[in-house]
Protein backbone atom coordinates (compact mmCIF):
# COMPACT_ATOMS: atom_id res chain seq x y z
CA UNK A 1 0.00 0.00 0.00
CA UNK A 2 1.52 3.12 -0.68
CA UNK A 3 0.51 6.47 0.22
CA UNK A 4 0.90 9.85 -0.39
CA UNK A 5 0.07 12.83 2.24
CA UNK A 6 -1.15 15.93 0.40
CA UNK A 7 -0.99 18.41 3.11
CA UNK A 8 1.32 16.65 5.13
CA UNK A 9 2.70 19.96 7.30
CA UNK A 10 5.09 19.41 9.42
CA UNK A 11 3.84 16.08 11.22
CA UNK A 12 1.53 13.80 8.76
CA UNK A 13 2.82 10.64 7.67
CA UNK A 14 2.76 8.54 4.04
CA UNK A 15 5.60 7.02 1.51
CA UNK A 16 5.67 10.47 0.18
CA UNK A 17 4.54 13.94 2.30
CA UNK A 18 3.72 16.82 -0.03
CA UNK A 19 2.78 20.50 1.13
CA UNK A 20 2.83 23.99 -0.65
CA UNK A 21 5.05 25.17 2.23
CA UNK A 22 8.59 23.94 1.70
CA UNK A 23 9.09 25.45 4.72
CA UNK A 24 7.24 22.22 6.92
CA UNK A 25 9.58 20.33 5.15
CA UNK A 26 7.92 17.87 2.77
CA UNK A 27 9.11 15.19 0.65
CA UNK A 28 7.58 16.90 -2.40
CA UNK A 29 7.03 20.84 -2.40
CA UNK A 30 3.79 21.16 -4.41
CA UNK A 31 0.30 21.89 -4.92
CA UNK A 32 -2.95 19.31 -4.30
CA UNK A 33 -4.29 21.81 -7.54
CA UNK A 34 -1.14 20.09 -9.97
CA UNK A 35 0.20 16.98 -8.39
CA UNK A 36 3.63 16.29 -9.69
CA UNK A 37 3.25 12.51 -9.80
CA UNK A 38 2.24 9.48 -12.66
CA UNK A 39 -1.19 8.72 -13.16
CA UNK A 40 -1.99 5.50 -10.93
CA UNK A 41 1.07 5.98 -8.49
CA UNK A 42 -0.75 5.77 -4.85
CA UNK A 43 -3.35 3.36 -3.44
CA UNK A 44 -3.76 5.75 -0.53
CA UNK A 45 -4.23 9.50 -0.39
CA UNK A 46 -4.41 11.24 2.54
CA UNK A 47 -5.59 14.98 3.82
CA UNK A 48 -6.22 15.63 7.12
CA UNK A 49 -7.11 19.65 7.94
CA UNK A 50 -6.64 20.65 4.36
CA UNK A 51 -9.17 20.89 2.28
CA UNK A 52 -10.71 23.52 4.10
CA UNK A 53 -7.81 25.59 3.00
CA UNK A 54 -8.78 25.20 -0.68
CA UNK A 55 -11.29 27.90 -2.13
CA UNK A 56 -14.01 26.44 -3.78
CA UNK A 57 -13.59 26.87 -7.60
CA UNK A 58 -10.41 25.19 -6.86
CA UNK A 59 -12.13 22.00 -5.70
CA UNK A 60 -12.52 20.38 -8.54
CA UNK A 61 -8.87 20.44 -9.52
CA UNK A 62 -7.74 18.77 -6.50
CA UNK A 63 -10.64 15.71 -6.84
CA UNK A 64 -9.71 15.08 -10.42
CA UNK A 65 -6.01 14.92 -9.39
CA UNK A 66 -6.28 12.76 -6.50
CA UNK A 67 -8.38 10.93 -8.69
CA UNK A 68 -5.79 10.53 -11.68
CA UNK A 69 -2.75 9.55 -8.97
CA UNK A 70 -4.72 6.55 -7.34
CA UNK A 71 -5.01 3.36 -8.87
CA UNK A 72 -8.59 1.75 -9.73
CA UNK A 73 -10.14 1.18 -6.14
CA UNK A 74 -7.58 3.87 -4.35
CA UNK A 75 -9.06 6.13 -1.41
CA UNK A 76 -8.69 8.87 -0.76
CA UNK A 77 -9.31 9.75 3.62
CA UNK A 78 -9.98 13.19 4.71
CA UNK A 79 -10.54 14.84 7.67
CA UNK A 80 -11.75 18.61 7.84
CA UNK A 81 -13.60 20.97 10.86
CA UNK A 82 -17.21 20.70 10.78
CA UNK A 83 -18.59 24.53 9.56
CA UNK A 84 -20.36 24.74 12.63
CA UNK A 85 -16.82 24.50 14.57
CA UNK A 86 -15.20 27.53 16.39
CA UNK A 87 -12.46 26.94 14.93
CA UNK A 88 -13.66 26.52 11.36
CA UNK A 89 -13.90 30.42 11.15
CA UNK A 90 -11.35 31.98 13.32
CA UNK A 91 -9.23 30.52 11.10
CA UNK A 92 -8.36 33.13 8.46
CA UNK A 93 -6.76 30.96 5.57
CA UNK A 94 -9.46 28.99 5.63
CA UNK A 95 -11.68 28.94 2.16
CA UNK A 96 -13.78 26.16 1.65
CA UNK A 97 -16.80 24.95 4.42
CA UNK A 98 -17.87 21.83 5.22
CA UNK A 99 -20.63 19.69 6.74
CA UNK A 100 -22.42 16.25 6.72
CA UNK A 101 -23.54 17.06 2.85
CA UNK A 102 -20.45 18.16 1.46
CA UNK A 103 -18.38 15.05 -0.20
CA UNK A 104 -21.14 14.27 -1.80
CA UNK A 105 -20.72 17.13 -4.29
CA UNK A 106 -17.63 15.13 -5.29
CA UNK A 107 -19.21 11.53 -5.13
CA UNK A 108 -21.76 9.76 -7.23
CA UNK A 109 -24.52 10.72 -6.01
CA UNK A 110 -27.10 13.67 -5.27
CA UNK A 111 -24.81 16.77 -5.66
CA UNK A 112 -22.01 15.31 -8.53
CA UNK A 113 -23.25 17.43 -11.62
CA UNK A 114 -21.78 20.16 -10.29
CA UNK A 115 -18.80 19.16 -10.97
CA UNK A 116 -19.58 17.46 -14.18
CA UNK A 117 -17.38 19.51 -15.81
CA UNK A 118 -13.91 17.89 -14.00
CA UNK A 119 -12.74 14.36 -14.67
CA UNK A 120 -13.49 11.78 -11.58
CA UNK A 121 -15.31 9.70 -10.26
CA UNK A 122 -15.41 8.17 -6.70
CA UNK A 123 -17.81 6.30 -4.64
CA UNK A 124 -18.34 7.74 -1.08
CA UNK A 125 -17.67 4.79 1.40
CA UNK A 126 -17.16 6.06 4.57
CA UNK A 127 -18.64 9.50 6.51
CA UNK A 128 -18.76 10.22 9.83
CA UNK A 129 -19.63 13.81 11.69
CA UNK A 130 -18.43 14.28 15.27
CA UNK A 131 -19.70 17.78 16.64
CA UNK A 132 -18.88 18.85 20.71
CA UNK A 133 -20.99 21.91 22.18
CA UNK A 134 -18.35 22.82 24.82
CA UNK A 135 -20.32 24.82 26.50
CA UNK A 136 -22.82 23.44 29.50
CA UNK A 137 -26.47 24.83 29.02
CA UNK A 138 -26.73 26.17 32.91
CA UNK A 139 -23.58 28.09 32.04
CA UNK A 140 -25.18 29.73 28.73
CA UNK A 141 -28.53 30.00 30.47
CA UNK A 142 -27.46 31.96 33.64
CA UNK A 143 -25.09 34.33 31.31
CA UNK A 144 -28.20 34.95 29.21
CA UNK A 145 -30.65 36.32 31.82
CA UNK A 146 -27.24 38.54 33.34
CA UNK A 147 -26.78 39.83 29.84
CA UNK A 148 -30.84 40.65 29.61
CA UNK A 149 -31.08 42.22 33.47
CA UNK A 150 -27.83 44.25 32.49
CA UNK A 151 -30.03 45.41 29.33
CA UNK A 152 -33.20 46.04 31.18
CA UNK A 153 -31.43 48.09 34.02
CA UNK A 154 -28.72 50.16 32.17
CA UNK A 155 -30.71 50.78 29.01
CA UNK A 156 -27.41 48.96 27.56
CA UNK A 157 -28.10 48.89 23.56
CA UNK A 158 -24.63 47.50 22.85
CA UNK A 159 -25.47 44.11 20.74
CA UNK A 160 -24.26 40.77 22.11
CA UNK A 161 -24.19 37.80 19.96
CA UNK A 162 -23.27 35.22 22.12
CA UNK A 163 -22.79 31.77 20.52
CA UNK A 164 -21.83 28.12 22.34
CA UNK A 165 -18.24 26.95 22.08
CA UNK A 166 -18.58 24.30 19.52
CA UNK A 167 -15.80 21.87 18.08
CA UNK A 168 -16.39 19.23 15.26
CA UNK A 169 -14.80 17.56 12.50
CA UNK A 170 -15.99 15.97 9.40
CA UNK A 171 -14.07 12.24 8.32
CA UNK A 172 -15.11 10.71 4.90
CA UNK A 173 -13.63 8.29 2.31
CA UNK A 174 -13.78 8.49 -1.30
CA UNK A 175 -12.87 4.84 -3.56
CA UNK A 176 -11.86 5.71 -6.77
CA UNK A 177 -14.21 3.89 -9.32
C1 LIG B 1 -3.77 22.80 9.02
S1 LIG B 1 -2.35 22.25 8.20
C2 LIG B 1 -2.51 20.48 8.41
C3 LIG B 1 -1.20 19.77 8.41
C4 LIG B 1 -1.25 18.27 8.67
N1 LIG B 1 -2.00 17.58 7.66
C5 LIG B 1 -1.81 17.99 10.04
O1 LIG B 1 -2.90 17.42 10.15
O2 LIG B 1 -1.14 18.33 11.05
C6 LIG B 1 -2.72 22.51 6.48
C7 LIG B 1 -1.56 22.20 5.57
O3 LIG B 1 -2.02 22.21 4.21
C8 LIG B 1 -1.06 22.86 3.42
N2 LIG B 1 -1.73 23.33 2.18
C9 LIG B 1 -2.62 24.35 2.06
N3 LIG B 1 -3.01 24.47 0.78
C10 LIG B 1 -2.36 23.51 0.07
C11 LIG B 1 -2.33 23.14 -1.30
N4 LIG B 1 -3.07 23.80 -2.22
N5 LIG B 1 -1.55 22.11 -1.67
C12 LIG B 1 -0.80 21.45 -0.75
N6 LIG B 1 -0.77 21.76 0.55
C13 LIG B 1 -1.54 22.77 0.97
C14 LIG B 1 -0.53 23.97 4.29
O4 LIG B 1 0.72 24.45 3.85
C15 LIG B 1 -0.46 23.25 5.65
O5 LIG B 1 0.78 22.61 5.86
Amino acid sequence: MRKLNVGAGERGEGDVTLDLLSAVGPDVQGTATALPFAAESFDVIEMDQVLEHIPPAELGAVFEECYRVLRPGGRLEAWVPHAASRLNDQDPTHRSTWTYGTPEYFADGNFSWYYDDHDFEFDLVHREVSVWVLETAPASGIRSVLLQTAHRLFDWNDGVVYRPSVSGSVHFVLRKV
